[in-house]
Parts: C-alpha cells; structure tokens; sequence
C-alpha cells in the first residue's frame, strides 16, 4: 500500500512519532516518511493512504501543515485512507495552569481538525485522531508513546 507519513516538528518529538508510525506499517518499499516543508505535491498521486501529524501549537497544528492541507485540491484525497495525529501536553501539565484547561476544552488539539480537513478533501478516515504526549514543550515523549503510536498505525491498516 503507497503510504506516506507526513510531519511537521519544532523539537523532534512529532518527528520521532511519525518515525515509529512509518516503521510499523511494513515494507520500506512502499511507505515515506517526509517532512511537511519536503514534500512535492506530485508525490500525493497514486496515494492509498496519507497520515498526516503535527505538535500542537496554540490548540492547533502548524501553520505548515494548516498550508500543506489547504493545497491539497478538491477531493484530491478522493480514494485515499486517511489517519491523522499529533503531539501535545499531558494533562498534568496542563492542569498545571489555571487558565489553559479551560482553554484546552474549547480548542482541543491539532489532530482533529487535521482529520477533518483530509476528510473535506475526500479521504476516508480509517481510524480516528489520536494524541501522543511529552513530558514538557520539547519533550521527551513520554514512555511508552512511541510503542503506543507503532500500536496505532497497526491497527489503522488493520481496519
Ligand atoms: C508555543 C507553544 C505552544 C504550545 N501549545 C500547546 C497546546 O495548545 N496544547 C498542547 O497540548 N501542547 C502545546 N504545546 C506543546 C507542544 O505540543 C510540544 O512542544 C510538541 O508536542 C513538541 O513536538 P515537536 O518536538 O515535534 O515540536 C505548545 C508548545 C509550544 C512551544
């Protein structure tokens, strides 16, 4: 199955994720894993499945992966599996501020409106958004997270 893995990262955390994701999901042959500021639009032909993730920054993702997902065409994601994810903070540190709970529950995270915009552009999402924490802004990653996110993507191309 032609997969790309699409990412965008400020401290490595996310990268790593995508990392872990891409290596999961089998045959090198047929799975990339590409910085968001690298990719072509080109490389999105013959695509069968697109997971796009990114830090959340300010309850949303990144203004390159917001970009790369607002030039994708029109139902350019037409017959494309679709998964989306990103990396964000635990609770308890979110907890940690007064204001940001309340903040958090309005927003959210960047995973979910990355979901929703590959579907408006025709995908089909094959498993739903999913977060992978840090222990603080620049990580690390929290243990376990990058065995979580190998776990994930398993059970995306299961379904
Ligand atoms: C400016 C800034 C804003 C952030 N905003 C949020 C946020 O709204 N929600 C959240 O859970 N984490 C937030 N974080 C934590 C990031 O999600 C964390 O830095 C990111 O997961 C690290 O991934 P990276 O190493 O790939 O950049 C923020 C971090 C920074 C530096």
């Amino acid at each position: 199955m032609k997969t790309l893995v699409i990412y965008d990262s400020v401290f490595g955390n996310t990268e790593q994720i995508a990392q872990a994701i891409g290596n999961a999901l089998g045959s090198q042959k047929d799975v990339e894993i590409l910085r968001v500021s690298n990719v072509k639009p080109e490389q999105l032909t013959g695509l069968e499945l697109l997971i796009v993730g990114s830090p959340t920054r300010q309850f949303r993702p990144t203004a390159a992966i917001n970009n790369f997902l607002k030039r994708i065409p029109k139902n350019g994601l037409k017959g494309v599996k679709v998964a989306a994810f990103d990396t964000r903070f635990t609770m308890s540190v979110i907890e940690e501020s007064r204001v940001l709970p309340f903040f958090v529950r309005l927003f959210g995270y960047a995973a979910k409106p990355i979901s929703d915009r590959l579907k408006k552009k025709g995908g089909e999402l094959i498993i739903p958004p999913e977060g992978f924490y840090v222990k603080d802004s620049e990580g690390p990653l929290k243990d376990g997270e990058l065995e979580r996110a190998a776990a994930w993507a398993r059970l995306a191309i299961k379904t």
